[in-house]
């Protein structure tokens, strides 16, 4: 499985901001990522903000990513957004199958893979999430748990040449009790085994951690040999915090070149 050794550092605002609110914040990240040049940096705002945040951001190195996406091309799917649309919209990436939809809107595997089937049909980079509750932690499943969301997310799609994972335990997301990041390390390594086990070819594949991930903890989690950035929920949504954490990351980064 390709390695790919700079950061991605995302940041999923999730029901969060006002216009307003959103375009500032997409501008102070946009002027401050030009001093992290090491570090990928994207944010996915809310579906109405897609516009003005990608206004905000234009001739930034910021990517712009949605949260959601539907698996069909167009028709009669009413409150839906198809991929065509988030591209048109200036997504470059689109988070799929976050464990707040999967708990809230129903979404399964199954649909978890037709969502990333059409994201990469149309150029998207897809974010596929997986994670376990603290009931299947606690009951030593979580390695068979991540095992069946990769299996049925990815089995069956043609490899991309880039991917990304965000490995986000639900105990550890919005609650402000992270993972250890060594708990965060074999999920990844494990993750990135069973990637190559399933696509069998080489992928570039960024592997994230999320889950209550904040300026003073990421550091931790950027130095573990296979996590290789983070899927940032509350801290995002304060640029300083996000610019700290980018920083963090740009000063790492030396570290994990070659
Ligand atoms: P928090 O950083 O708020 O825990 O959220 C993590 C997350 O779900 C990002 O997708």
């Amino acid at each position: 499985m390709g390695r790919v050794r700079s950061y991605l550092i995302a940041g999923n605002w999730k029901m969060h901001t006002l216009r307003a609110e959103a375009v500032d914040l997409a501008r102070r990240v946009a002027e401050h990522a030009r001093s992290v040049p090491a570090v990928r940096v994207m944010v996915a705002p809310p579906f109405p903000w897609l516009l003005p945040v990608a206004e905000a951001l234009a001739g930034s190195p910021v990517a712009l990513g949605a949260q959601d996406v539907h698996w069909e091309r167009k028709g009669a799917y009413t409150g839906a957004v198809s991929p065509e649309m988030l591209k048109d919209a200036g997504c470059e990436y689109v988070i799929v199958g976050h464990s707040e939809r999967r708990q809230y809107f129903g979404e399964t595997d199954e649909t978890v893979f037709r969502k990333l089937q059409a994201a990469i049909s149309v150029g998207l980079r897809p974010v596929l999430c997986v994670g376990e509750t603290l009931d299947q932690r606690q009951a030593g499943w979580t390695l068979k748990v991540i095992r069946r969301q990769l299996w049925g997310a990815l089995e069956g799609l043609t490899p991309p040449a880039a991917f990304t994972i965000a490995y986000e335990p639900v105990w550890a997301i919005g609650t402000g009790v992270p993972a250890h990041p060594e708990q965060a390390q074999e999920v990844h390594a494990f993750i990135r085994a069973e990637v190559a086990r399933i696509w069998n070819a080489s992928v570039g594949l960024h592997v994230l951690y999320g889950g209550s991930v904040t300026p003073d903890n990421v550091e931790g989690f950027l130095r573990a040999p296979d996590v290789d950035g983070a899927l940032v929920g509350g801290a995002s949504l304060k640029a300083e915090a996000f610019c700290t954490i980018l920083d963090i990351a740009q000063n790492l980064s030396a570290g994990r070149s070659g």
